[in-house]
């Protein structure tokens, strides 16, 4: 829909721009009365149609939105502003914010934030023991058995990272020439990984912060070369599921989200409608392997075909999988190849921070090719402060980090990676058999790596998600539709899959006894927010959220 009205409004812009030029010379053919026009009138009337054109053309492209979402956004902007309405929503927006700032982060009583800086700097022991007493006793939920959906991949070999992060906390990429051993250490964790996903005598790739890092890259990568064949708003085509941060992308780079349709039974990506989307405009294709909302692999190797047959670059966000996908294969699992084996594939992410079990801030993008990783790389050959250049977003880069991501690769070794995949993917599917068979609830889709979305045709899933949280669960709830994901890892053991369905069983059967009853609570806020038309107030909400990330004032 919304890509119908852009290209009709696209050809009705480029019938305006014409406009002058077609003015014109209708003008030349016109009769006497019209050829006595003075000349100037009419080298007027063009230049005011090409500027009106031209403008229009600018407001059209000049977004990361599509006409139908900016529409919608003036739409409610304006019932924002409208007199009785509008004044009543601010009010509700005011308080709701103070509550949730309030109601987010407590301290324990007594508490009190610092704000500023001791005068005389702490002795080692002092700071150990307020460290302890202060800050890490706030953990009160118990992640340590796997009651947190994803988050926390791994318990093991904290002692050891320590040590190797104390070698090199000092040390930064930004001067290899000072740390060669770090800048070794990441050359070779991006060569492991080529040689995980089958890359290729020319694939390549840098680390990166994060999953959120390595989609920002790609992007920009495709967003250059785009650029560099003259399209000036490049389109990244997603489906549904595909994760946020490649709309952030869209929304740092100048570039635009185009959602496509998942199949209503499968929900992997329709690759049909897919392929209908595809215009001058496209720079990438994404699948995922699986998405993070439902744990589903998109269909590979077809999105794969579609770019080697529009030559358009095709991304596989391996974020969350990268790290059990390859070895579940090697293990003998029967799962479709994800990796760059498949024509067609230009890049791939994975996280090392999630199922790689490192330390968090490490993931890595690779590429097929160098041609692509060039697009990411930033050079200034003029400041003043010298010639700069850096790999990936950040400037000066912890080797630290490099290097207990290196370390964690070593100690886990191919074994250790397709034993751990395989425990993983053993308690996702006992547990996935035994959600199923409770009445009720329904799981989204065939998931076939770690994660399991419950939801329900018979009442509003939410509730199971309050019931859950009073239990000490702490799920991931997705919307359209609502569910609530569990992210399976390796401190989810054998307990903790019991624990689950039983607290699944006894809240499903509660709510069962009245399956039409309102959703309260939390649950009631999710289900709002799911379905709340005017997405700038949902926004708004959480901005109020993450103002509350940075709140010092104790509310207990
Ligand atoms: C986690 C995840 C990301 C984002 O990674 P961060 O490390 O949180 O920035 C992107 N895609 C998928 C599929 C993920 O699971
Ligand atoms: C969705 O997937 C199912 C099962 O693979 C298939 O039978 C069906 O045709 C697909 N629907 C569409 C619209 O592609």
């Amino acid at each position: 829909m919304d890509i119908h009205i852009d290209s009709v409004f696209h050809s009705f812009l480029e019938y305006l721009s014409l406009g002058g030029l077609v003015l014109a010379e209708a003008l030349d053919h016109l009769d006497d009365t019209l050829s006595e026009w003075p000349p100037v009138l009419l080298v007027a009337l063009t230049a005011f149609f090409v500027t009106v054109a031209m403008e229009m053309y600018r407001w059209y492209s000049d977004s990361d939105l599509t006409l139908m979402q900016r529409g919608k956004r003036k739409f409610f902007k304006m019932l924002r502003s409208a007199p009785i309405i509008g004044s009543k929503i601010k009010k509700e927006l005011k308080s709701t914010k103070t509550n949730i700032a309030q109601s987010s982060f407590k301290l324990p009583k007594g508490e009190n934030y610092r704000t500023t800086l001791p005068k005389t700097g702490l002795s080692h022991q002092e700071l150990m023991s307020v460290v302890k007493k202060n800050y890490k006793n706030l953990e009160e939920i118990d992640w340590q058995k796997g009651k947190v959906s994803g988050t926390v991949y791994t318990g093991e070999n904290h002692g050891i990272m320590g040590q190797v992060f104390e070698l090199f906390c000092n040390s930064n990429l930004l001067q290899p020439g000072v740390f060669p051993g770090v800048r070794k250490m990441e050359a070779e964790i991006v060569a492991m990984c080529c040689d995980i996903f089958k890359g290729g005598p020319e694939s390549c790739g840098t680390t990166t912060s994060g999953g959120t890092e390595s989609l920002l890259l790609a992007c920009l990568a495709y967003r250059e070369l785009a650029r560099a064949r003259g399209v000036q708003r490049p389109e990244i085509l997603l489906p549904i599921c595909g994760h946020a941060a490649f709309e952030k992308a869209a929304h740092l780079f100048e570039m635009r989200i185009v959602r496509t349709p998942l199949n209503k039974t499968t929900y992997k990506a329709d690759v049909q409608a897919m392929k209908k989307m595809i215009n001058k405009n496209t720079c990438m294709l994404v699948v995922s392997a699986p998405c993070f909302p439902h744990g589903i692999i998109d269909p590979i190797s077809e999105v794969a075909k579609l770019g080697l047959k529009y030559n358009i670059p095709v991304h596989i966000d391996m974020c969350m999988g990268g790290f059990l996908y390859p070895f579940l294969r090697l293990g003998g699992h029967d799962i479709p190849p994800s990796d760059f084996s498949v024509a067609g594939i230009t890049s791939i992410s994975a996280d090392l921070h999630k199922y790689g079990k490192a330390p968090k801030g490490s993931s890595v993008v690779l590429y097929s090719d160098q041609k692509y990783r060039q697009g990411q790389f930033f050079v200034s050959t003029d400041w003043v402060g010298g010639v700069y250049a850096s790999p990936t977003l950040a400037g000066t880069r912890s080797g630290a980090v490099i290097a207990t991501a290196w370390a964690t690769l070593m100690l886990q070794g191919l074994d250790g990676y397709i034993q751990h995949a395989d425990r993983v993917i053993k308690t996702r599917e006992s547990i996935e058999k035994r959600l199923r068979e409770i009445e009720g609830i329904t799981v989204i889709g065939q998931p076939k790596v770690s994660a399991v979305t419950i939801a329900s045709n018979v009442f509003d899933v939410f509730r199971l998600g309050t019931c859950l949280t009073e239990k000490g669960w702490q799920m991931y709830t997705v919307q359209n539709p609502s569910g609530l994901c569990v992210t399976v890892t390796d401190l989810f053991n054998k307990e903790t899959a019991n624990q689950l369905i039983a607290d699944v069983e006894e809240g499903t059967a509660q709510i069962m006894k009245d399956p039409n009853a309102k959703a309260e609570g939390m649950a009631a806020i999710y289900g709002m927010a799911s379905t709340l038309p005017d997405r700038s107030l949902v926004s708004d909400f959480i901005c109020g959220y993450l103002d509350a990330f940075y709140s010092t004032e104790s509310h207990q």
